[in-house]
């Protein structure tokens, strides 16, 4: 029998940042290690749907494989048939499914997309796209052509992996089984072990979470950042004036996000953290406990991304993009028997 299939995308619009890497790219990548030899893994880059927010078109080709370097770099396999690397916008059938599906999407199941509600009014100019309306069919199509059971996402994903599991149905349910339906969200937290998912907030605006669309240099390290410049950020990370070290979300959220980052940066559990800084009188000591991991963790990818064999990695991509071709043209093709417009 085939293997099932877990499938993931990381958008790519800009560089990605310390919180990206830590939050989604390293446990993407554990998760692509420990389940390789049992699934078949795709972790593809979403392009198409980097059009739905604003990107630098100029430099958007080089950035999508930048940006898909780094996952070789966090440790993803490169030899591994079981592994699959492809981006989107070169797999026809990602584009021409979502045109079919778009016809068995209702406008006011995806008008309530909590995505798209809060995207639209972040957008100052007048100019809401149909490309970020619809983008959680293009989802559903990334997902349904390749048989995907297990689809890890985060928090914000979950409402646009239900479309999907309902577009699956409703199609199953008029034409016969044609999808396989992704396992419901509690299966798939069962699946993947229900943890929190970790959320690194801005070195300056400690209640807002570390992120490359808030213009926020100082409280965001890029991952290609001087790791001397990243030390100097942690350094000036905004605190508090309680004056001890304590893990307090509400009342220390700077010190609170130092002590989460240390703790993920050494593969520390946070009670071991939490122990050996609590009650310090001296913010200083915990900084520089942290820029050191900091500096230490952007020597190390950007050393290791510097070795990658970039040939080696275009050979695969092209090698995996012509599989997913394969695999969900296969898929494309049942749909289109199946709604008449192939024999
Ligand atoms: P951004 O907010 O910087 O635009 P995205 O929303 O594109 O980032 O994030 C892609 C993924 O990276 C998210 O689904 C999440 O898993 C992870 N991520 C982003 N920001 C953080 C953060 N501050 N802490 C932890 N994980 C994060
Ligand atoms: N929408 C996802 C995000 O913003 C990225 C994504 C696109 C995705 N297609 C996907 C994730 C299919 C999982 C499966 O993070």
């Amino acid at each position: 029998m085939a293997k099932s299939t877990i499938l993931t995308g990381l958008r790519t619009n800009a560089d990605y940042h310390l919180g990206n890497y830590l939050g989604a790219i390293l446990p993407m990548v554990q998760m692509a290690r420990k389940h390789s030899s049992d699934y078949q893994i795709n972790m593809f880059i979403p392009d198409l749907h980097s059009f739905t927010t604003p990107i630098d078109f100029d430099t958007f080709y080089e950035q999508s494989i930048r940006n898909l370097k780094v996952f070789f770099a966090a440790g993803l396999p490169l030899d591994n048939e079981n592994v699959r690397v492809y981006r989107q916008s070169h797999v026809t059938a990602h584009s021409e499914m979502t045109v079919i599906l778009n016809n068995f999407t209702s406008f006011g199941q995806l008008s309530r997309m909590v995505e798209f509600k809060e995207k639209r009014e972040r957008i100052d100019e007048e100019f809401v796209s149909v490309g970020l309306f619809d983008y959680p069919v293009l989802m559903a199509s990334d997902i349904l052509l390749y048989d995907a059971e297990y689809v890890p996402v985060g928090d914000d994903q979950r409402q646009h992996l239900e479309l999907a599991r309902d577009i699956a149905e409703r199609f199953n349910n008029r034409f016969g089984e044609t999808f396989v339906v992704p396992k419901t969200i509690k299966q798939q937290a069962e699946f993947f072990g229900i943890e929190e998912p970790l959320r690194i907030m801005s070195l300056q605006n400690p209640d807002k979470k570390m992120s490359k669309s808030i213009d926020d240099p100082n409280g965001t390290i890029m991952l290609f950042d001087e790791p001397s410049v990243a030390r100097k950020k942690v350094m000036s990370a905004v605190t508090d004036s309680v004056g001890s070290v304590n893990f307090d979300r509400v009342n220390q959220p700077g010190i609170t996000n130092l002590l989460i980052l240390l703790a993920v940066l050494c593969g520390k559990s946070q009670e071991e953290v939490n122990k050996e800084f609590t009650g310090m009188s001296q913010y200083g000591e915990l900084k520089n406990a942290v820029a050191d991991q900091v500096e230490l963790l952007l020597e190390g990818v950007q050393k290791t991304f510097a070795e990658l064999d970039d040939v080696r990695i275009m050979e695969k991509l092209g090698q995996d993009e012509l599989y997913a071709n394969e695999y969900s043209q296969k898929t494309l093709l049942k749909v289109q028997k199946a709604i008449g417009l192939r024999k």
